[in-house]
């Protein structure tokens, strides 16, 4: 462009290349422009903790036995009336069972809730205060938990206590609906080193999962690429050795990135990738790379109605590598994590990239896009290069809700993991027992990637084959990922939302994925 001289046939001839060059995505105006909400969702019940247990609370007993507690704060006529309630009802302390009492001395309030879990795996008093809490989302009166036996009972019962008590209501306007917010104390000895606990992991844990929740739960027009960075990047203010780099679509374009941008382009909502890293170590970081599809409509391979609008969650895999960030960095972790999360909303449109088309990625790699419904594999190819080549990881952990055939296979109680090393699958598996979401490993056959490969690009997205789907889309993105790199792909498409509910998690949206990864990078340290 160095001979620009207003010559009128020049730049005529200019023209039809310019047109060519700019990209045409950019509309302005998103959607009605009216908030469906303006607030936040609804206060929740406080959480404290206390020695003393006040006198005219309701009374949440938790006990893993058919005997109560010895600190149960009842006069011994309260406590033969529960007990001869406790006899009728054959209640043994199993997790699951529990006991509403009303009209005993002057409590509003008796509830006896059992913690006890089977084969010797001892008490679960996260999950005994969590169900507790649900059953009494609408009880008006302050709470007092008791039963937890020591410190670290009693900060698990308050993570079960915030966890439990999540709720989505900021689009509820009828305020009838909302549920009670006085507040919980869980009393028992050592209450200032429960507090201490408290303050310095399982508070910060709560708050990444239910950072999560929001964001899974928060409809699409709300929550898209830019809007996902702003509510990431307001939630890390202020947190010390945190950095953030965010790139848009033309910084992206410019690394060619063809893949990310190619699955955002039939919608007007911009991709970003945006990387967030936490610097509580030195060495090199644990790489943690999400999906964050905002709204999968399949694109020109344009899914069926039913249930679509479960794929508002499609980003679940995102908001937990940034959820799990803000759990170690708001606790002060003595770990060093970078978490990437590829966001792009998948739409049809005339603009929208079609089956057969062959993007390049990252690295240089090209695509060849069989459905344009395989998408989450398709941005994850840019972030995975991406990250493994800036931040030079020690390892690379990646999580996605990428194939319903996750789901099918095992159901909403495991996520899938897949591995090239049992090394690597042994620290998941680990992470997953001690967090107590859980992993099922499945495989990576070498003979499954044929699956991917393509006639005329390197690779291709998907395919008709007899591989199973959840191992081919594996294998996509191993494809882009070094051999001499530690690496796990974790698919979440069957755990990131729940149909009904369970003692630490409300019907709905999970947040799966926050307490593994949080564990996985205290325990795993580069060699
Ligand atoms: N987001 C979906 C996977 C999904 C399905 C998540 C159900 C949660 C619940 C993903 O992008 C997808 O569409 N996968 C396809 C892959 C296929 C086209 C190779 C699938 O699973 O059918
Ligand atoms: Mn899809
Ligand atoms: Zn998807």
């Amino acid at each position: 462009m160095t001979k620009m001289k207003t010559h009128g046939l020049a730049l005529f001839a200019v023209l039809p290349l310019l047109a060519m060059t700019v990209p045409v995505q950019a509309q302005s105006v998103i959607g009605s422009g009216v908030p469906a909400s303006t607030t936040g969702n609804s206060q929740e019940r406080p959480i404290g903790f206390t020695e003393q247990i006040p006198a005219t609370t309701a009374l949440v007993i938790l006990t893993r036995s058919a005997e109560l507690p010895d600190v149960a704060g009842l006069s011994e006529a309260e406590r033969n009336a529960v007990e001869a309630a406790l006899a009728a009802e054959g209640f043994k302390g199993n997790q699951g069972q529990s006991l509403k009492l009303r009209g005993i001395g002057e409590r509003p309030l008796i509830m006896i809730v059992g913690a006890d879990q089977p084969d010797e795996r001892g008490p679960d008093w996260r999950g005994a205060a969590g169900s507790a809490v649900q059953k009494l989302m609408k009880e008006e009166a302050e709470l007092t938990v008791v039963g937890a036996p020591d410190p670290a009972a009693m900060a698990d019962a308050a993570l079960g206590l915030a966890l439990g008590q999540y709720r989505f209501d900021r689009y509820q306007y009828d305020v009838e609906k909302r549920p009670a917010s006085q507040k919980v104390t869980i009393a028992g000895n050592g209450a200032s080193e429960a507090q201490t606990l408290w303050n310095g992991r399982n508070r910060n844990l709560a708050e990444g999962v239910r950072f999560v929740r929001d964001l899974q739960s928060e409809p699409a027009n709300a929550l898209y690429p830019q809007s996902f960075v702003e509510r990431t990047r307001a939630a890390f203010a202020g947190i010390s050795n945190v950095s953030i780099e965010i790139l848009d679509e033309e910084a992206m374009r410019k690394l060619n990135m063809g893949a990310i941008v190619g699955v955002g382009q039939g919608s007007p909502r911009g991709s970003r990738m945006m990387i967030v890293s936490y610097r509580g170590a030195s060495g090199p970081p644990l790489a943690l790379a999400g999906k964050g599809i905002t709204f999968d409509t399949g694109g020109i391979s344009l899914k069926s109605n039913t249930g679509m609008w479960a794929m508002k969650a499609d980003m679940s895999g995102a908001a937990a590598v940034m959820g799990a960030t803000l759990s170690l960095a708001k606790s002060r972790a003595p770990v060093n994590v970078v978490a990437v999360a590829a966001l792009a909303e998948n739409m049809p449109g005339a603009n929208a990239q079609r089956p057969g088309d062959v993007v390049r990625t990252y690295g240089g790699k090209t695509v060849e896009i069989l459905s344009t419904d395989a998408e989450g594999r398709l941005v994850l190819a840019d972030a995975v290069q991406y990250v493994a080549d800036r931040y030079k990881p020690f390892a690379l952990v990646d999580i996605a809700t990428l194939t319903g055939s996750v789901g099918r296979a095992l159901g909403d109680q495991y996520a899938g993991l897949f591995a090239r090393e049992d090394s690597v699958a042994d620290q998941l598996m680990n992470a997953g027992e001690k967090s107590g979401e859980h992993l099922w490993r499945l495989p990576l056959h070498p003979a499954y990637a044929k699956a991917v490969r393509s006639d005329i690009a390197d690779v291709k997205n998907s395919g008709v084959t007899d591989a199973p789907g959840a191992s081919a889309g594996a294998h996509f993105i191993g494809y882009f990922i070094d051999e001499s790199l530690p690496w796990a792909h974790l698919d979440i498409a069957g755990v990131d939302w729940y149909s009904s509910a369970r003692p630490l998690t409300p019907k709905g949206a999970s947040g799966f994925g926050v307490r593994l990864l949080d564990q996985l990078a205290r325990d795993w340290k580069p060699e």
